[in-house]
């Protein structure tokens, strides 16, 4: 009989048991225009070991995989490298079935997977560096404390040389190929720089320190298994070159100006303003909250030098879309930006002045103290806009050099 959902194998002992959500178009708030997938790898050593789960919704689909390998009362081994539950929702009904040996998480992942799901199954913790045998093999265990949760952490095989990195070197992908290397490779950059900036961005530091040890320990890596979208198994430096890159958050002389708008007063000075910022050689990536995600925003800042922002004032306040925005940037934490606000008010105006502040608390060096035009811009008003473009494209080449 044929398997309808069979796996797949990728190494000479590991299959992906994975399931794939086309569907998921929003991921806690991070847009996925194309979906998703949740990994998840069966190694067939003397320890039939688990890598991960997959959300709730899909456990079955995560069975009829292994099932097409083994029945899945044969696992003996569960290894859980991150608690969020689009890697452990289908966790608990899985140890029921299974009945594992022992489950094994970092001892963060053992406190948050007691937390998230009150087991009743005993989970063993293991330590960073620790090695388990796998009887004719062994798994060694590296954590990856806030990337991006407390618990998470890798997995090593060192039969296959396979690193089961969890959320790291993953994207949001939906596809029917299973590797990296089948997929056109602006998709992957764009996915994969997504993935970056709406979820390692805060971490950068811990990015760039995680990759000098992963170089330390000297393992010998044929094959990355991320817990999202396409496994690496060809050309690994480049994957390993790109999030290098972004950890660094090298400021260009690239400007986003994002901006909401209720008369298109706001959004003339945006463009007047992008103008200026093209004539003084800056790259311009103009971006209106009305047609752009916030996941889609932090992810053109991931190259970016400076950051402009517009908002009218409604009923004395930001307008809230640009809320949304400025908390959002706020909390992944983008470093090495300039920039400045604009808007246009009726008669109180105070948006300005609220967006310099929170870009003040994000650490954004201010290059003017913003641009408030009276309802509708005159042309004076728009030549200041202008002007501070030209501004913002002169700092970026002090900063980034021509
Ligand atoms: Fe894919 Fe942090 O979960």
């Amino acid at each position: 009989m044929t398997d309808t959902f069979p796996a797949l194998k990728i190494s000479p002992s590991v299959y992906w048991v994975g399931a794939i959500d086309w569907s998921l178009r929003d991921f806690h708030g991070y847009s996925t225009l194309r979906g998703t997938t949740y990994n998840a790898y069966l190694i067939m050593a003397e320890k039939i070991t688990l890598i991960d789960t997959v959300k709730a919704s899909f456990r079955d689909e995560l069975l009829a995989r292994i099932a097409s390998v083994i029945p899945p009362d044969k696992i003996d081994y569960i290894v859980s490298n991150h608690s969020e539950k689009d890697h452990t929702g289908a966790l608990p009904e899985i140890i029921k079935i299974v009945r594992p040996d022992k489950v094994f998480a970092s001892t963060n992942g053992v406190k948050a997977l007691s937390e998230h799901f009150h087991l009743d199954q005993e989970l063993t913790a293991v330590k960073d560096g620790e090695r388990i045998s796998l009887g004719n093999t062994d798994l060694a265990f590296y954590e990856t404390k806030m990337l991006h949760w407390p618990d998470s952490m890798f997995t090593f095989l060192n039969k296959d040389g396979i690193l089961f990195s969890q959320d790291a070197f993953g994207m949001h992908l939906a596809t029917s190929q299973r590797f990296a290397d089948q997929i056109e490779e602006s998709i992957i950059l764009e996915e994969g720089s997504k993935y970056f900036a709406n979820i390692l961005l805060p971490y950068s530091n811990l990015v760039t320190n995680l990759l000098e040890k992963v170089g330390k320990l000297g393992l010998n890596i044929q094959i990355i298994a991320p817990d999202h979208g396409p496994i690496w198994r060809k050309d690994l430096a480049k994957i390993l070159a790109l999030y290098s890159g972004w950890a660094e958050q090298k400021p260009t002389r690239k400007a986003v100006v994002a901006y909401a708008t209720m008369w298109e007063s706001t959004a003339v000075m945006a463009r007047a303003i992008g103008e200026g910022l093209t004539d003084g050689g800056a790259i311009v990536k103009l971006m209106a909250l009305s047609a752009d995600h916030r996941s889609g925003i932090i992810t053109e800042l991931l190259d970016a030098g400076a950051l402009l922002v517009g908002s009218p004032t409604i009923n004395g306040n930001i307008f809230p879309t640009m809320v949304d925005l400025l908390y959002y940037i706020k909390g992944l934490k983008r470093m090495n930006l300039c920039g400045a606000a604009f808007g246009s008010y009726g008669w109180s105006g105070e948006a300005v002045a609220q967006m310099n502040s929170l870009l003040q608390e994000m650490k954004v060096e201010l290059v003017s103290e913003g641009i408030k035009s009276r309802y509708v811009p005159t042309k004076e008003a728009l030549e200041e806009c202008y002007s501070l473009g030209l501004k913002v494209a002169k700092r970026l080449e002090e900063v980034c050099g021509g």
